[in-house]
């Protein structure tokens, strides 16, 4: 029998706590071997809970423990140089998304992954969600036909209520998480619609504005309209500003059908075609930010999978730095109020 997988988890907080420690730890070729957090209470009780060896220093950590793999669980503006010390230190990285704060630092990362011949995989579980595979097939077998236009959502309140810090997180600011709603929510659903479509968007054009938060930083309300190489056209709106309720939908508009995923309570996949017939799947729930609504995101089955049969994740680092590409594109278009191309920053 092969030896288990030898893990640390970086950034004790709430993505830690909810998926990436309970997903290790459900998966029997996993052992959870050491914590971090900066935060000492945070991670006494995650390690007593896990029964894993604690530090307040990720580089305390790396230089200490024999660990094959580390979860990058922290700030975004901490997710390059972390997943690079990482990366040298021997471990394979599973980093969480938005990748990195810059085009830059993500070739960084791309570069230690490949220089220290180490597995990279950002952590875009929006690839994993039933409905969303379920559309990527029913795409890819052409039955519905060439997709002409999108419109995809990801709002809820914000993350006052998800994150370890509550209101004073770092989620607000700028310094730290470089990007607010759009990194948080609307780089899933670029990354989201690069896969479902199959192909790069190259034009964006967006209001990327702060309108709900008062303390923030960041943005918290943003709507963009994208165009892909081959002129599919679309919106992205992502928000902190949805108060009442999360929308994550996505609606795909095509040749043969319309697509309706996660638009509907209880059929999360919803076809209707252009000849009248209506088929509605009901399968597996998206994960929100919800208490009780986090169902296995398949992310840590996927990078363990992929170090086992060393074979490449499906969400790499070039996937995260073009999914990247996308949300820096829209902050230059708020900025310059111009139509912007993607990829030139
Ligand atoms: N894939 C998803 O659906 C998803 C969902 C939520 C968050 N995220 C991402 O996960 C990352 C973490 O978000 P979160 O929601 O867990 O935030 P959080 O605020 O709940 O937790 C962040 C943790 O990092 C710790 N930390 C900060 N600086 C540190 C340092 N130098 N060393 C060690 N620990 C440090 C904090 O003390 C805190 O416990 C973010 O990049 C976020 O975008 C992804």
């Amino acid at each position: 029998m092969m030896s288990k997988l030898r893990v640390g988890v970086i950034g004790c907080g709430s993505i830690a706590k909810h998926r990436h420690l309970i997903e290790y730890n459900d998966h029997p070729d996993v052992e959870i071997v050491a914590v971090c957090d900066i935060v000492e209470e945070r991670v006494q009780e995650v390690a007593g809970i896990y029964g894993t060896k604690s530090y307040t220093s990720y580089e305390e950590l790396l230089a200490t423990e024999n660990i094959d793999a580390v979860s990058v669980c922290l700030p975004n503006y901490l997710h390059a140089p972390v997943s690079i010390s990482a990366l040298n230190a021997g471990c394979h990285v599973l980093c969480e998304k938005p990748m990195a704060t810059s085009i830059e630092e993500a070739e960084a990362m791309i570069e230690a992954a490949e220089t220290n011949t180490r597995k990279l995989m950002i952590g875009h579980n929006q690839r994993f969600v039933p409905s969303h595979k379920k559309a990527k097939a029913l795409i890819q077998s052409g039955e519905i036909g060439k997709i002409y236009s999108f419109r995809t959502t990801f709002g809820h309140g914000g993350p006052e209520a998800w994150s370890a810090d509550g209101e004073k997180s770092w989620f607000f600011k700028k310094e730290e998480a470089f990007i607010g709603a759009m990194g948080d929510l609307g780089v899933h659903k670029a990354d989201l619609l690069r896969y479902l479509l199959g192909e790069e968007f190259v034009e964006i054009a967006s209001f990327v504005e702060t309108s709900a938060k008062e303390k923030s930083t960041v943005d918290d309300n943003s709507v963009s309209i994208l165009k892909t190489e081959s002129g599919v056209i679309g919106t992205l709106a992502a928000s902190w500003a949805y108060t009442a309720a999360e929308d994550n939908s996505t609606i795909l508009f095509a040749e043969h059908a319309i697509l309706r995923l996660e638009d509907d309570p209880v059929h999360s996949l919803v076809v209707q075609y252009k000849n009248g017939e209506v088929v509605k799947y009901e399968l597996g729930k998206i994960q929100s930010n919800d208490e009780g609504n986090q169902t296995s995101s398949h992310v840590i089955e996927h990078f363990v999978e992929s170090i086992k049969s060393d074979k490449e994740p499906l969400i790499n680092g070039y996937e995260g730095m073009k999914s990247l590409e996308v949300i820096l594109a829209a902050l230059r278009s708020q900025e310059t109020k111009t139509i912007t191309q993607i990829g030139q920053s």
